[in-house]
């Protein structure tokens, strides 16, 4: 590789750190994402020019079928399934490391041209063994979150024993692979034991707990491809690869404090449920008071200070526009409005803030879980909307709850909690929110997106 290949290389992936880097706040994100695409352009276009890898006809029909696929997906996917695209995309990252590994086998081991050397051979086996486990976790990670596979984790006798005996076959075969580098078939029976080793730790994990599985495999879609750049002895691939390894990890790491819950448990805990039910007593049930858009509007109207908490509804009833313009509109009543932001708020990190920014909600609104938590003490009303485990109080006494242990925003503490929703159905821990039966709760039901109108449309005409 010549010395301005990697010169160039090095800019992309400076670009790579800059745009990771400003991914990291509401404010910077957008222009980081560009940042970073721009580095991967680069990169693309020098590794193409640079080597003489296949003819030019297939890199363009590539090109042109691997970009109409991408744009159309990426623009028919709902906010909300978001997290199916990116295990979709982690799944074909592994998958794609995986191949270039066995691609490599042939020219290189296989034929025995020359002696390989050691570090070629166990990045290759460990490009077969990350990429295929990635490939075959996420495709469960997808089916898991899509309703194809039940959501709850599938646990049978003696998984994690089975778990370990995959891994140490594994390891055992990436050994004599490396004392004998022409016996392909180990190589392929890595693969075939990689693939059931994806299956069968990802579907022992359930419910609230598959984005952080789906961050793990992030983190491991870049591991496969960081071995895969050494595998091709592809600097930018090593690059790249070793920041989605770092950040996936790092994000990882972020979804566990936020859920209190260590990445064990996560892994090997079998917590978490299909989702909610529905079902609530009958006592409960009765035990509600059902407040209107306008009781709602007139107790805003008179408050000095609101906080607002978005939730998973809110995306689903794209009510975040008509919510600004009513946050708005209170402010322009001098009352003090913000938002409260938790970290797992939604189904994928940084929902709710991306939410928000489409709606074009001032960044300085927006306060996460740390900064804005002791002040709902002080808060007249916080306004719920589509909200439900973000705020549940069995998260800090239930145990045994799916939810206890995650850190919660303290809503309970505020004067007055507005709450709308459509019913009383839990959220996607499936556990039920004593909050919804609390003395100082107003329960305001129906689609959030009408809720939300109404209470505006109520704002507008006082
Ligand atoms: P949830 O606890 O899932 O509650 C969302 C609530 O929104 C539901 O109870 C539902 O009640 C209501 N809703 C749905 N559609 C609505 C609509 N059109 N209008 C009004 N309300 C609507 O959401 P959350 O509080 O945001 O908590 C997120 C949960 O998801 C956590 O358990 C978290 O661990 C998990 N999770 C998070 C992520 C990430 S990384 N953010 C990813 C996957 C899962 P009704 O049916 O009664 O309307």
């Amino acid at each position: 590789m010549s010395a301005q290949t990697n010169l160039i290389y090095l800019v992309a992936a400076v670009l790579f750190i800059f745009g990771l880097k400003m991914l990291s706040s509401p404010r910077t994100a957008r222009r980081g994402n560009m940042l970073a695409m721009l580095g991967m352009l680069i990169a693309i276009v020098i590794t193409l020019l640079d080597r003489q890898i296949i003819s030019w006809p297939y890199i363009m029909v590539g090109i042109i079928i691997g970009s109409a696929v991408g744009y159309i997906a990426a623009q028919r996917v709902a906010l909300t399934e978001m997290p199916q695209m990116v295990a979709v995309f982690n799944g074909l990252g592994g998958g794609a490391s995986m191949l270039v590994a066995f691609a490599e086998v042939g020219p290189r081991v296989l034929r025995l041209e020359t002696n390989p050397e050691l570090y070629l051979v166990v990045t290759i086996v460990l490009s077969v063994l990350i990429g295929t486990v990635t490939l075959t976790g996420s495709m469960v990670a997808y089916a898991k979150l899509q309703g194809l596979l039940t959501g709850a984790p599938i646990v049978y006798r003696g998984q994690h024993v089975v778990n370990v005996i995959l891994i140490v076959v594994c390891a055992v075969l990436g050994i004599m692979m490396a004392f004998n580098p022409s016996m392909w078939l180990l190589l392929v029976l890595v693969f075939i034991i990689a693939a059931v080793l994806g299956v069968s730790l990802v579907i022992r994990i359930g419910g609230a707990d598959m984005p952080v599985v789906i961050a793990l495999l992030n983190s491991y879609s870049g591991l496969a491809a960081a071995a895969t750049g050494f595998v091709i002895s592809n600097n930018v691939l090593i690059i790249s690869g070793a920041l989605v390894g770092a950040s996936g990890l790092i994000l990882t790491k972020i979804m566990c404090v936020a859920m209190n819950r260590s990445l064990a448990n996560v892994l090997f805990g079998a917590v978490g449920t299909a989702g909610g039910t529905g079902v609530v007593s009958e006592e409960e049930k009765k035990s509600v008071t059902r407040y209107t858009p306008m009781d709602a509007a007139l107790m805003l109207e008179n408050a000095y200070s609101v906080i607002i908490i978005p939730g998973y509804g809110l995306a689903v009833a794209q009510a975040q526009h008509v919510l600004q313009e009513g946050a708005k509109l209170l402010m322009d009543k001098g009352i003090k409005v913000r938002y409260a932001i938790h970290p797992v708020a939604g189904r994928m990190p940084g929902h709710m803030n991306v939410l928000l920014a489409e709606a074009n909600v001032p960044y300085d609104l927006l306060l996460d879980m740390t900064e804005i938590n002791e002040d709902f003490k002080d808060t007249d009303i916080v306004l719920v909307i589509g909200a439900n485990d973000v705020i549940n109080p069995a998260a800090r006494y239930k145990k045994g709850s799916p939810l206890y242990g995650m850190p919660i925003l303290n809503a309970d503490q505020a004067r007055t909690v507005i709450i709308c929703k459509r019913s009383l159905s839990p959220g996607f821990s499936g556990e039920d929110n004593e909050l919804f039966y609390d003395d100082k709760t107003m329960m305001v039901f129906g689609d959030a997106k009408k809720t939300v109108t109404d209470i505006t449309n109520i704002l507008k005409s006082a």
